[in-house]
């Protein structure tokens, strides 16, 4: 076992790029790839049975990036500090932008699934936090503009070149694994989150404590209506598999310009 930094054959990569669901087609887009499994590089692996666990580093679309594929949920029993390794591990080495994307349910009346959410703000409801270690001098960090304005910018600037249906929101960021009740979805519209998922929260707050920029993109796979609508994990996978190509024309466009 070694760490990624020894591993990295002279790359650097300047941004970490975590892939949600439906997104995996942008990783077999990176040039001469070097592809590290997330074990071989001292990382925690997905205990998902059949969830790849692994780092693609190479060029995509002009920038040595790190494009994550398959991470790891506090559902799964993992410590908050596993959610957040890669992260860690990819800031050390080098990388200064975190581009994390994650799929999620919309809380807004006006969404359908498959828009793309731009990340303006979140709720960390997880109860967790990376930053909570033992024996670690607390790190009080500062998350009035989490999500970087100019790549937020950049990003709504792209998405209506393209014609992408997107818009800001704000997510919030649930432990799961069961999907919300009516009442939690009404909680959840009442404090002000647009959408909801089982990711992003942890990872950006590691990121964050280490300096990295970050820009946060929700595909929205299902949409909770007043009144409680069913969801089931089949329906969002189908709906984050037939949305995942929209938002990657967004990312081919975002990236140029971290
Ligand atoms: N709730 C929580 N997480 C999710 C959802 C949802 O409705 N859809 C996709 N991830």
């Amino acid at each position: 076992m070694t760490t990624l930094a020894g591993r990295l054959e002279g790359r650097v990569p300047r941004v970490l790029l975590t892939l949600g669901s439906g997104l995996g087609e942008l990783a077999d887009e990176v040039a001469n790839p070097l592809v590290l499994q997330f074990t071989d590089i001292d990382l925690p692996a997905p205990t998902v049975p059949g969830h790849a666990g692994r780092l693609v580093v190479g060029d995509l679309h002009g920038v040595c990036v790190a494009v994550q594929q398959g991470r790891l949920h506090l559902y799964e029993g993992v410590p908050v500090a596993d959610v957040a390794a890669c992260v860690r591990a990819v800031a050390e080495a080098g990388a200064e932008t975190f581009i994390v994307t994650n799929a999620a349910g919309g809380l807004a009346e006006d969404m359908e699934p498959g828009d793309t959410m731009v990340l303006a703000d979140h709720l960390n409801l997880t109860g967790h936090s990376p930053l909570i270690r033992a024996g670690a001098h607390p790190q009080f960090v500062d998350m009035t503009e989490a999500y970087d304005g100019q790549l937020r910018r950049v990003a709504l600037e792209a998405a209506g070149r393209l014609g992408v249906p997107a818009r800001e929101g704000i997510y919030a960021g649930v432990v799961g694994p069961a999907y919300e009740t009516p009442a939690e979805t009404r909680l959840l519209r009442a404090v002000g989150a647009d959408a909801v998922g089982m990711s992003t929260v942890t990872e950006v707050v590691a990121a964050r404590a280490l300096g990295l920029r970050v820009a946060g993109f929700s595909l929205i796979t299902n949409v909770h209506r007043r009144g409680g609508t069913p969801t089931s994990h089949a329906e969002v996978l189908t709906a984050a598999e037939a949305g995942g190509p929209r938002l990657a024309r967004l990312l081919r466009e975002v990236l140029p310009h971290v």
